[in-house]
């Protein structure tokens, strides 16, 4: 057995969790369950991020001490994971002594390799994400991420040589660990790796403006900067530092493949400045760093500082914890972002759980129950076509898990719950019982429909746990402890088991109910929160009203052939470099690569992207447009975007990165 480490980032207790701090521990436990599932020994880490100049803030604020914030708040995380069913190993609080004895460790490591110097430092910093900006990556002098003020601040710091660890770390995006590349996925790699080859500066890794920090051994009235202390957490978790090295030396690398997972706002800290930080220290980096998107509200990321925060609670009391874990993994394509709506965590609820899985599961049961007298069949069968799909489900499943591709994985799942629909379908047991009787055959057929329905509950197993043991118990099995990849091996069905009355496992939602339900409460609009720092933490969603059907097309719209449309050549193209256009609020500067050829284009959507959110991401352009100048640049395309009601802001048209740049639409 070999071992498995997964970390999530550690989260700062100045802010309640919300639902983007449940995507990302959602994403790791999955991976962990998965891991387990197929074998691996596995420790899985989160915990909170307790210092720092946001958390001596709040405290000022509300007039109490830092550490009264953080014993206030980090209970909460934990107890929200813990009602997700999360399965950490272990939960860190940065506060705890375990963990200053780490950061005292690897500080003193990276001393003795001469990297840290004193010296003076001034600069634009974000307060939120805890950073330094360059003058020119701020937005009307605010921070680009969360679009608050930056402060001018002065100071003299312990600098970190990171100057140093360029080559090593271009290097490390080079080759990858274990041949596996370092960041997941590839654009965000590339992302790292252009930032890097421009050049590093020195960090400066201390504070004296602060006081609510961990006292910089060898430095007197300095505090370790926030990043250096949150990012060592990794390693004072497995007892680095202490007298005891078990852990360390069965979890971390070389012994162990390490995971971080981080949302892409973080992916600087993880993938720069913590290998960093570890080749100074002498120790081995992390086997990889793997990147999500956001979850966004009204285009924007959803975050407290920008006061759009969906929390969790009401879908919870609505509509279980799995349905949730469900939607978080189903709706957002690993790496990008998503917009997280009711409508779309309801559609997805309907059509998957309701209707596939819950729906075939209650035919197929209740099928057999009325046929075998409350059992399943006495009869099995292990030539069939369910069988057949239930292979390649879990073949495909194995490898897109195992590849952090978790919707693939899903798909999987659905495509065995619907081949054996359609195999009931096809088979029709329920009018064959009628004329020929409980035959052999029937035996087979409901034999075979239910053993494909184990299979898909054990695949469910590491995304929505206690559904897969509901539905196992429903199929007539046991209630499991935990399942493994032995379980997915056809045949194990019990024969002549009994069968438990079923309730419908997951009732179709009604979605106009839902949202007339919704707007009769009149609940307060997000924004609410931003307003009022100490609101509950169930604020729920606003409502939205659900959408009027249209015709397909009002008659008074002129209409145009096919043959016009097809005039317009529309590309996949990837964008390979960008920049906003100086002096220009709306345009964006892009390289865009379509199949062998990069052209220019400038498109108006600077005021919803960034430049580092575009790079690596596939579009669809027209490729056939008139070149036009535009702010003096001559712009060869178009990309396309949707403009949002009300603000008219852009939203690109998504494309599935596995499809190749070039590549026509029509
Ligand atoms: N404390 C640092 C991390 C230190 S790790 C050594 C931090 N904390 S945080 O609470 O602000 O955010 C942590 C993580 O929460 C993000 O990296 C991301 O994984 C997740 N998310 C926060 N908002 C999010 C969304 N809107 N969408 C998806 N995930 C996001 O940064």
């Amino acid at each position: 057995m070999s071992s498995f480490y997964v970390t999530t980032p550690i989260y700062y207790v100045n802010d309640k969790p919300h639902i983007g701090h449940l995507y990302t521990t959602v994403v790791a436990d999955v991976m962990a369950r998965f891991q387990r599932f197929m074998g691996q020994e596995v420790r899985f880490l989160t915990g909170t991020d307790e210092h720092g100049q946001n958390i001596e803030k709040v405290a000022r604020r509300d007039g109490v001490r830092p550490i009264e914030v953080a014993d206030r708040n980090a209970p909460v995380f934990r107890g929200l994971w813990e009602r997700f069913g999360v399965s950490n190993d272990d939960f860190i609080r940065t506060t705890e002594e375990r963990h200053k004895r780490g950061v005292e460790e690897i500080i003193r490591r990276i001393e003795a390799a001469r990297d840290l110097y004193l010296a003076a430092h001034e600069g634009w910093y974000c307060a939120s994400c805890e950073a330094f900006y360059p003058e020119k990556d701020l937005v009307d002098g605010k921070c680009p991420d969360h679009g608050l003020p930056a402060e001018w601040q002065r100071e003299e710091n312990v600098f970190f040589r990171l100057s140093r660890y360029g080559p090593r770390l271009l290097d490390l995006y080079e080759k990858g660990v274990d041949g596996k590349p370092f960041v997941y996925p590839e654009s965000r790699l590339n992302e790292v790796k252009s930032f890097v080859s421009l050049g590093l500066k020195d960090l400066s890794v201390s504070r004296t403006s602060i006081q609510w920090g961990i006292p910089f051994p060898g430095y007197p009235g300095h505090v370790v900067y926030v990043w250096l202390d949150a990012l060592t957490n990794y390693l004072s978790a497995l007892g680095f530092g202490s007298e005891s090295s078990a852990l360390f030396d069965k979890f971390w690398p070389p012994s162990a493949h390490a995971v971080h997972l981080v949302g892409k706002d973080i992916l600087r800290f993880h993938a720069i400045y913590w290998p960093a930080f570890l080749m100074s220290a002498g120790l081995p980096v992390p086997s990889q760093v793997v990147s999500h998107g956001w979850w966004l509200r009204d285009q924007k990321k959803i975050s407290k500082s920008v006061g759009n925060v969906v929390r969790p609670d009401n879908l919870i009391s609505d509509f279980g914890i799995d349905p949730l874990r469900w939607h978080l993994l189903a709706d957002m394509t690993f790496g990008q972002d998503a917009s997280f709506s009711d409508e779309a965590f309801l559609a997805r609820y309907n059509a998957d759980l309701a209707n596939g899985v819950g729906n075939t599961l209650s035919r197929s049961v209740r099928m057999a129950s009325d046929a075998f007298s409350g059992k399943t069949p006495s009869i099995r069968c292990d030539v069939n076509e369910v069988r057949t799909a239930a292979e390649e489900a879990v073949d495909a499943w194995i490898a897109a898990f195992s590849g952090h591709r978790f919707q693939d994985g899903m798909d999987a799942i659905r495509r065995l719950v619907s081949a054996i629909d359609g195999y009931l379908a096809s088979r029709e047991p329920w009018k064959r019982v009628k004329t020929e009787g409980v035959t052999p055959a029937i035996h087979r057929i409901h034999y075979s429909a239910m053993e494909g329905l184990r299979i898909a509950a054990v695949m469910l197993a590491p995304i929505v746990p206690k559904t897969s043991a509901e539905m196992l118990k429903r199929l007539g099995l046991p209630a499991p402890d935990t399942v493994t990849r032995k379980d997915l091996r056809w045949g194990l069905l019990p024969r002549e088991a009994s069968l438990p009355s079923t309730s419908p496992l997951f009732p179709r939602a009604d979605i106009k109910a839902y949202f007339a339900e919704k707007v009769t409460k009149k609940e307060p609009p997000v924004e609410e929160e931003k307003k009022a720092p100490e609101a509950p933490a169930a604020v729920e969603p606003a409502a939205v009203e659900p959408a009027a059907v249209e015709p397909a097309a009002p008659e008074s719209e002129p209409k145009i052939s096919i043959e016009d449309f097809m005039k317009l050549d529309l590309r996949v193209g990837e964008v390979v470099a960008a920049e906003k256009v100086e002096k220009s609020k709306k345009l964006m500067k892009m390289s865009i690569r379509v199949g062998e050829h990069v052209r220019t284009v400038v498109g108006g959507i600077a005021t919803a992207y960034k430049p580092e959110d575009l790079i690596g991401r596939k579009l669809v352009i027209v490729a056939n447009l008139l070149p036009a100048k535009l702010m003096g640049i001559e712009s060869n395309g178009m990309v396309l975007a949707a403009s949002l009601p009300g603000t008219g802001e852009p939203s690109l048209l998504a494309v599935d990165p596995a499809v190749p740049s070039g590549t026509k639409v029509k």
